[in-house]
């Protein structure tokens, strides 16, 4: 999608205006307004279109006026319309007129700040994301024609200068989207890994660790998921110092990344089995993130660590009641083989505070659907050993706009975990609070460092999305959200 900020949109744009409740046109939508003899009041005026949030009325061919068609779309009051709200306006936009047949969009932003310009564009082109690779008989007319984005500014070049963080920052979602849309035959974790590593263009170090490697650092826990299957397990370690000591302490970020899971011997149902390529939702954002941090040089010091597995039944495979010893030392005894996640965020974890020595490691993973039983499917569960860190990811939520409710790590909860033969069991106490102890037992190796884990089972995929910048498909769940939290607590 090309993105441009104009001081007037060209002749054969289709131009979105937004209007506040009441039907009060922008000062940018009156003018359209006058050239057009007052076609597009009247036709506001006509029908229930009140300028609510979420509404929209498409005025086509309107006289006096080059636009081919003008679409309004509501934002509600005056004294709610923040960023967010503009957001979901701007991506409406785009989806209501992607396929109309033209091939510009400019949004009518010349009354708002260069800052809410920038974001307009950073929104529409949220909304326009698409996976369509393996689709090769869309008729013409199914696909959006819409190629290029202009947002009309005041000040194009102020609008343009602070749209460059939100552009790499879109960048870090779409390599998330699309390492999350990927099916498993194509994204195993050698080729995730590959893809990690085609970031160092931006100046990321990136490390693959093998299986030979990761045996040697005593990962048992993470390499015993990846046995049932013919892929090599992989440990990425992503690195970006930003921060102007580059010896700085960093922050860490830490990934579940099953790139496909059967359940294991203990297998899953084949009723949307299908959903589980998408089980390394979690080291997709760490990806991401690090890709938008990196691209809008973010000044800070940040690990990104992805641990990557297939989970297959084989004859190779682990059996439920093995008993594996983690790179800490602690061992666990396996009893339902799908319950892996935790697993390979053990030996991840650990392994990211006994090289790193973070501030503190936020880790993200698709790992319960007990999440989704607790929360719902638009909302993502944040659990945390560390007030402050719980608070700024709840902060940086709100601002964003990715949903995030703080969940509880009771310590009387920690027998659900006791194993009579290890010193852990990777599961709890049938289905009660699945989420809980699934944290619970990521928290066993985290050594006492500052620790989020975040259970975005509910929100990586999308399936009826009523927000306009996630369309129905990857979410890129995390990756927004925790680059607030970087940028509003982090950066020097
Ligand atoms: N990847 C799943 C969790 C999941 C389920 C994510 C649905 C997204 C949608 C995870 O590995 C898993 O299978 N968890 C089990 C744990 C149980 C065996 C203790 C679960 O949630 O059923
Ligand atoms: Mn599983
Ligand atoms: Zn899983």
């Amino acid at each position: 999608m090309k993105i441009e900020f104009v001081g007037a949109a060209s002749g054969s744009a289709v131009v979105a205006v937004f209007v506040q409740d009441e039907r009060k046109l922008s000062k940018g939508a009156q003018a359209y307004d006058q050239q057009c003899g007052g076609a597009l009041s009247r036709a506001i005026g006509a029908g229930r279109f009140t300028g609510a949030k979420g509404q929209t009325l498409l005025l086509t061919a309107p006289a006096g006026v080059s636009a081919p068609a003008i679409v309004a779309i509501g934002v509600g009051a005056k004294d709610g319309f923040d960023d967010l709200v503009l957001e979901h306006a701007a991506g409406q936009a785009y989806s209501a007129v992607k396929l109309l047949g033209f091939d510009t969009l400019a949004i009518e932003a010349s009354d708002l700040s260069a800052d809410q310009a920038a974001r307009a564009a950073f929104a529409a082109r949220l909304a326009s994301y698409r996976f369509d690779k393996y689709l090769t008989k869309t008729p013409a007319d199914k696909k959006p024609s819409i190629t290029t984005i202009q947002v009309v500014a005041a000040d194009a070049k102020a609008a343009e200068a602070a749209y460059a963080p939100l552009s790499a920052i879109a960048d870090g979602v779409f390599f998330t989207r699309d390492l999350v849309a990927e099916p498993a035959n194509v994204l195993y974790p050698e080729e995730f890994a590959k893809r990690c590593k085609g970031l160092e263009k931006l100046g990321l170090t990136v490390e693959v660790l093998g299986e030979a490697e990761m045996e040697k650092l005593g990962m048992r826990t993470l390499l015993a998921v990846g046995m049932g299957s013919t892929k090599q397990s992989q440990l990425v370690v992503m690195r970006w110092n930003g921060a102007a000591d580059k010896n700085a302490q960093p922050i860490a970020f830490v990934g579940k990344g099953v790139c496909f899971d059967s359940g294991g011997l203990s297998l899953k149902p084949a009723d949307a089995m299908e959903d589980m390529k998408w089980d390394m939702g979690g080291g997709g954002a760490v990806a991401g993130l690090m890709c938008a941090l990196a691209g809008r040089k973010a000044k800070v010091n940040v690990v990104g660590v992805i641990g990557l597995v297939e989970n297959m039944p084989d004859g190779n495979a682990q059996r439920p009641g093995d008993v594996v010893v983690t790179m800490s030392g602690q061992t666990v005894e396996v009893l339902n083989t799908d319950a892996e996640g935790r697993l390979v965020l053990a030996d991840a974890l650990w392994y990211t505070q006994d090289r790193f020595k973070p501030k503190f490691m936020v880790d993200l993973a698709t790992l319960t659907g007990a999440m989704l039983i607790a929360l719902g499917d638009e909302i993502a569960g944040v659990f945390s050993n560390s007030d402050e860190l719980a608070d700024n990811l709840l902060a940086a939520s709100k601002a964003t706009g990715e949903p995030l409710w703080r969940m509880p790590l009771p310590a009387s909860y920690e027998r659900m975990i006791d194993s009579p033969i290890a010193d852990i069991k990777n599961t709890g106490k049938g289905r009660l609070g699945g989420s809980i102890s699934a944290a619970l037992f990521l928290q066993r190796f985290t050594n006492g460092v500052p620790w989020a884990h975040l259970d975005i089972a509910p929100v990586a995929w999308r399936k009826d999305s009523k927000v306009s910048t996630v369309p129905d498909g990857p979410a890129g769940f995390g990756v927004i959200l925790l680059d607030r939290l970087v940028a509003d607590r982090y950066e020097a």
